[in-house]
């Protein structure tokens, strides 16, 4: 076969690949090459601008290392990690709903004893957070590995700072008898995912701020259930509605509830005003 124009060529990729062996393989062939000759008749590209389109995929790759994944990034910006979450995550029920990873987690973090200030350092303003990890009919999930990262109140991850040599502000911990859990650690802030690469140059062109909302990312697992990635966002930030990565869901949002100096929750003593983050988690029966 040859001689292809505009209106045979797409069905003689879809004969060619239909050739492959594997079912899913075969699946996902079918659909890129149906997917991707649509949008190509539908945007008509100039040959300069193909190749802008190719040399703007170029630098995505070159942008990735063992520290940035700037494809995930891309991926976050245009909304498909959250999409790919969505239909992973359908049948939640009353389970926590869950959001994007993220780059910045590091597995494996440090694990504390439960009360634990795993600010490591960082100053900032004093956050309280505790909550519990059970199942959907209530039952707490004593043993639960929770997993726990933010930013500072300047909106940077640990691993973002040059001048810090240990991480700070992540830990893992193991929920008690009762399935609860808390830690001290420092408010974080909002903050604009990186934007110095070929994403932050697309949502400039997008008209596109890179900002997302304040929140605490939680990351949680026991035997027996399906693990949780999600995380808190503080009510009222100036970006709920606008997150760059549309990971937002009210279920996720609470207060950040302030507390003048004084006793805590841990009947310690601060003489400073802290704040404090609750959030009960639910995790759903692993189905697999
Ligand atoms: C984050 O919340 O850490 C994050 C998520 C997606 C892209 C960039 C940052
Ligand atoms: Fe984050």
């Amino acid at each position: 076969m040859r001689n292809f124009n505009e209106d045979t060529i797409t069905q003689a990729v879809l004969e060619r690949v239909a050739q492959a062996p594997e079912a899913r393989t075969r699946q996902i062939s079918e659909a890129v090459v149906r997917h991707l000759h649509a949008l190509v008749k539908d945007l008509e590209p100039t040959q300069a601008e193909w190749e802008k389109a190719i040399a703007f995929l170029t630098r995505t790759g070159h942008m990735c290392d063992d520290k940035r994944q700037e494809f995930i990034l891309l991926s976050d910006a245009l909304g498909v990690s959250m999409l790919v979450d969505a239909i992973n995550h359908r049948t939640a029920g009353s389970a926590t709903e869950t959001t994007v990873l993220g780059p910045f987690y590091v597995s494996s973090p440090n694990e504390y004893p439960l009360g634990a200030n795993i600010s490591a350092g960082v100053e900032g303003i004093p956050l309280y957070g505790f909550g519990t990890v059970a199942s959907a009919d209530g039952t707490p999930i004593a043993g639960a590995t929770v997993d726990v990262w933010h930013s500072d109140g300047d909106g940077y991850y640990d691993v973002q700072q040059d001048d810090l040599d240990h991480l700070a502000m992540r830990a893992r911990f193991r929920t008690n008898e009762s399935g609860r859990f808390s830690f001290w650690s420092v408010c974080p802030a909002a903050y604009p995912i990186p934007d110095d690469g070929p994403v932050g140059d697309m949502l400039k062109l997008q008209g596109r701020h890179p900002y997302r909302p304040a929140h605490v990312h939680f990351m949680i697992s026991a035997a027996g259930y399906d693990t949780l990635v999600t995380h808190v966002f503080a009510a009222g930030d100036q970006y709920l509605d606008s997150d760059v990565v549309f990971g937002v869901k009210d279920s996720l949002i609470r207060e950040f509830i302030k507390r003048e100096p004084g006793e805590t929750r841990d009947s310690s003593k601060l003489d400073v005003q802290f704040f404090e983050l609750e959030y009960n988690f639910v995790l759903s029966k692993d189905t697999a």
